[in-house]
């Protein structure tokens, strides 16, 4: 959404630039739509909170008992200190992961997650490991799509799960080591048509009905996220009820299918969060490349953030609408906007053939505010510190107008922190 120009300024002025803003008001919205499509127990939602796992988001998640699905031992551990309970009874956190790295064995042990595997192997891993209880399996549906090829979750490219046609061998292998299947599990992706999700989603529970009654324990089944969020028209509103429906139908037919009461599940990330935050930039130049032999020249409106902020565009061309703060009503021209960072790939306007694709701005002059809206989902989540930036500050918007600073800006302190001339001995 659009701030007023001369709050931004003052936030600026108190915080630095680059910082990010989220909107209390814009994330209620999207969690209470996200909730008029469910009835709990029958049908739950989870937040998949790599989308944006801070900690003031978990807390209003949590308010409305949307439970959490993690990736890493480490998100299980923010969503405890964010005051989610341990334990599977109910697992209102689950932990799906690929690989177990890190710490996510020993917490996932510790304490009492649901973990949900993708393969037989991460099955004789949890209990090598001596782990005793249910578990969720994940599949690969073999189709849908993410919103680029780099996000696809079904298919032959995707690495995640195992297939339909691996259900019994899966169920045999649980069995042969005591484990109980109690939820199966996929993912697939948001593909950028709301149509097109709804005809996988309808797909999915067809498929996964089909496997139910291999696995006798089953008690929930999870139909992953991929509520869509349409970035180009951040305004939009999809037809949100067609899912209600269709989750109602597919907890009805997996319950005959499986011949006893299922539970649905579902876990968007992107359409929770996605809207409620704003990269917030300064602009420290404006210049221009010649045409020459190569190509055309370009106008650059240099910002100071760049793909540490907010990795989409430079990762997968992705578009977020840019303002010039406070110059909305001024004449355009097409102009790149590009970070500070060294690296040509530091553009924010792209496309998804990851060339420079000049935006119609107003032209911005050093000093102006820049900002690039519905970052809420992916954005500081994969902050990174090339270029030893530190990340920048996330600041809080209530709806009283209360603003909260909930993280600082990271030090150089903060990086160097990690680093030791500590001898090993191996
Ligand atoms: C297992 C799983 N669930 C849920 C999500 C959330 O997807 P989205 O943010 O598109 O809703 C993801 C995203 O990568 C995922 O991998």
């Amino acid at each position: 959404m659009s701030h007023d120009p001369s709050f931004l300024e003052a936030l600026a002025e108190r915080v630095g630039t680059p910082f990010w803003i989220y909107d209390a008001s814009v994330l209620r919205k999207r969690i209470r739509q996200v909730k008029a499509l469910t009835s709990p127990p029958k049908v739950q939602a989870r937040f998949a909170m790599k989308a944006c796992p801070a900690t003031s988001i978990l807390k209003e998640m949590l308010k409305e008992d949307i439970w959490i699905d993690s990736v890493s031992g480490n998100e299980v551990l923010r969503a405890l200190h964010a005051g989610y309970p341990k334990g599977k009874e109910p697992a209102k956190i689950c932990f799906t992961a690929d690989v177990f790295r890190d710490n996510a064995l020993e917490v996932v042990m510790e304490n009492d997650i649901l973990p949900n595997v993708g393969s037989p192997n991460m099955i004789q891993q949890l209990a090598d490991a001596g782990y005793q209880g249910p578990i969720s399996v994940r599949f690969n549906p073999g189709f849908g799509h993410g919103h680029v090829n780099a996000c696809d979750t079904g298919g032959p490219s995707s690495k995640h799960g195992v297939w339909f046609e691996e259900a019994q061998a899966i169920a045999d292998k649980a069995k042969a080591v005591g484990l109980d299947v109690v939820m199966i599990h996929a993912h697939i992706g948001s593909g950028p048509q709301f149509q097109e999700l709804h005809e996988n989603l309808s797909r999915l529970a067809k498929d996964f009905s089909a496997i139910a009654p291999v696995f006798p324990a089953l008690t929930s089944v999870s139909l992953g996220g991929g509520i869509p969020h349409d970035y180009r028209n951040p305004d939009a509103e999809f037809p949100l009820e067609m899912l209600r429906d269709l989750f109602a139908k597919a907890q009805q037919d997996l319950s005959a299918a499986a011949g006893r009461e299922i539970h649905i599940e579902i876990e968007p990330g992107r359409f929770y969060v996605a809207p409620s935050a704003t990269l917030v930039s300064r602009v420290h130049d404006v210049k221009a490349t010649q045409t020459n032999e190569k190509g055309e020249g370009v106008t650059f409106c240099m910002i100071d953030a760049g793909f540490v902020d907010l990795v989409r565009p430079a990762m997968y061309g992705s578009y977020h609408h840019i303002e010039v703060v406070g110059k909305s009503d001024q004449a355009t021209e097409p102009i790149v906007v590009a970070g500070p960072l060294c690296e040509s790939g530091d553009v924010f306007t792209r496309d998804d053939a990851e060339l420079l694709e000049p935006r119609d701005l107003p032209r911005p002059v050093p000093g102006d505010l820049v900002t690039l809206r519905d970052g809420g989902a992916y954005g500081y989540a994969m902050a990174s510190n090339y270029n030893s930036i530190g990340k920048a500050p996330q600041v809080w918007l209530e709806e009283d107008g209360t603003i909260t600073l909930m993280s600082r800006r990271e030090t150089i302190e903060d990086i160097l922190d990690l680093e030791t001339e500590e001898p090993l001995s191996v």
